[in-house]
């Protein structure tokens, strides 16, 4: 449900009743999915400025009823879970898109957005395009999940930097651009350190001749809804034709390493 609260702070975010009656039906509705999404992924806004700790967020996990890491499919941000429209039966990239990367397509094709307007390599576009659509599935550990799922369908440099967007996000490199979010410190905590895990990711990688790939994925990666912003899919689809093996089976139905990972998201009713 929607509160009043829930109401002033999204028209609020946008840039005022003013912006907002500027903006059309489609645009609405995308604005406030993906400012469901902040909300839900994020713990209650701090007070001027003041970020909760860890210990702090830690409290506050049996106040909900699913876990943070939980795919975006599976659990209602508000109210109950909607029916889902069928997937053809050879579902392509696009149809995901249409059909079932509904909470994460619109900041997804804004990095991409993002990335084309900065002269990126097409790997690079390609990687800021997919980088989050995995959360549909699963959130925790999203860049190890997401660049498996991925892994039959691209190149390397692409699953690499979808990979390492994650843990290269906790980790400032002003020299290219990239500052330390305060998402993350209402996200994981002000005091919240990487596992060693995610630290020895960082290490790794920052000595990598690809470093750059994933850095760049985070340098265009957007942490707000960007106002007036509505890039289409469209726009990719040359750059999906060069780079993305769409097997003509239909993703989840190839017999791939990863099809039942598409199934998952294709059908995320089956109860078993
Ligand atoms: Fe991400
Ligand atoms: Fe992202």
């Amino acid at each position: 449900m929607i509160t009043d609260l829930d109401r002033r702070a999204f028209i609020a975010a946008l840039g005022g009743a003013a912006a907002v009656s500027l903006m059309s039906d489609e645009a609405k509705a995308d604005a406030l999915e993906s400012h469901l999404i902040a909300q839900a992924s994020a713990p209650e806004a701090p007070a001027a400025g003041k970020f909760p700790t860890m210990a702090e967020i830690e409290a506050d996990v049996p106040n909900h009823p699913t876990r943070k890491g939980t795919g975006n499919l599976f659990a209602a941000r508000a109210g109950n879970v909607p029916r889902l429209e069928r997937l053809p039966e050879r579902p392509t990239l696009a149809d995901y898109f249409k059909l079932r990367f509904t909470a994460t397509s619109n900041h997804c094709l804004q990095s991409a957005n993002r990335a084309m307007k900065n002269g990126m390599s097409e790997e690079i576009i390609l990687a800021c395009l997919l980088h989050d659509t995995v959360q549909e599935l699963i959130k925790v550990d999203h860049g190890w999940w997401g660049a498996q799922m991925y892994e039959p369908y691209v190149s390397p440099k692409v699953t690499f930097a979808i990979r390492n967007h994650q843990a290269l996000r906790f980790y400032e490199d002003l020299d290219h651009g990239y500052r330390y979010p305060d998402l993350y410190r209402r996200m994981f905590g002000s005091d919240y350190k990487p596992e060693p895990y995610i630290e020895q990711t960082y290490q790794t990688v920052r000595k990598h001749k690809w470093y750059l790939e994933p850095r760049m994925v985070t340098v265009n990666d957007l942490y707000a809804f960007e106002k007036g912003v509505n890039p289409t899919l469209e726009q990719f689809t040359d750059i999906i034709g060069r780079n993305f093996r769409q097997p003509k089976e239909g993703l989840g139905f190839d017999g791939s390493p990863t099809a039942h990972m598409w199934r998952s998201i294709a059908m995320p009713d089956h109860p078993l």
